[in-house]
């Protein structure tokens, strides 16, 4: 198993790292994913104790994830609605199923964490697909919800920035550049999903408690910004919600 060396968390150092890497995520996913993955199991790891702990990840993906909370210790299930996905890197591991966020093929109560990185703007229902992380979580446990705002620089993916002069605009200029559709199509595996919509849908959840808000990449003093309507839009990247199982 790779140990990947992480600068401490909330540190400057820690996002600009995360930044660089994030800037060959298409040359060198290894790098990117290897990075983003040890980063979110030790942040997940602020918030429950993951030993022995059973994490399901939503919208998994090819497996980045999966070495990373095993070595802390966490048993690890991964879900993904998508075949090519899961099987982009290798064959998938172990306790992978293939299925939908929106309606989890998992019994109520029953993981100890529930986590998803990345997948609520791909959903068209993303309430939806929280509220199911919530049920499958047992009393006590964490929701960790983490999803890139549409306002963000990055909100339009590979069509980013022309997603600020609209989904369907963006989408048709990439095509025209590029000679084929965007593999995040908007309207279709992309929707504008803000940070307003869930923290309204976090704070009205009668299943759970919010523990944290927070951007997921800023250094703590930067932090401030997810509590200022507006600006955290445009300046929060992607949001990370945090709750506990009532
Ligand atoms: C951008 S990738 C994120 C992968 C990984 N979680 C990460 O943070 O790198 C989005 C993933 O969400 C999956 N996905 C999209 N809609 C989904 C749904 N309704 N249920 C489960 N997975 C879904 C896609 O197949 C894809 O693997």
């Amino acid at each position: 198993m790779r140990t990947v060396d992480l600068a401490p968390p909330g540190s400057l150092r820690r996002a600009v790292e995360l930044f660089r890497a994030f800037r060959v995520e298409q040359t060198d996913p290894d790098r990117f994913y290897g990075l983003l993955a040890a980063d979110s199991a030790r942040h997940v790891g602020l918030h429950a104790d993951l030993e022995k702990a059973v994490v399901l990840d939503v919208g998994g993906g090819p497996g980045y994830f999966a070495d990373a909370f095993a070595a802390q210790g966490a048993r690890y299930l991964a879900i993904d609605a998508d075949l090519g996905e899961l099987t982009a890197r290798d064959d998938p591991g172990p306790n992978t199923l293939l299925g939908s966020g929106t309606d989890l093929p998992i019994r109520s109560g029953s993981v100890d964490v529930c986590y998803s990185s990345n997948v609520l703007e791909h959903v068209e229902r993303p309430e939806r697909m929280a509220e199911e992380m919530v049920r499958v979580t047992r009393p006590g446990g964490i929701v960790f919800l983490s999803y890139t705002l549409w306002y963000g620089p990055w909100g339009g993916h590979e069509t980013a920035p022309w997603h600020f002069l609209g989904g369907h605009y963006a989408a048709r200029r990439y095509r025209r550049r590029n000679g084929k559709r965007p593999k995040n199509l908007f309207g279709e595996s992309l929707f504008p999903i803000t940070a307003g919509r869930m923290i309204r849908w976090a704070k009205t959840c009668a299943d759970a408690e919010v523990v944290a808000i927070q951007p997921r990449y800023h250094p703590s003093w930067a932090r401030f910004v997810v509590r200022i309507p507006g600006l955290r839009e445009l300046a929060v990247w992607n949001l990370v919600l945090v709750l506990r199982r009532r």
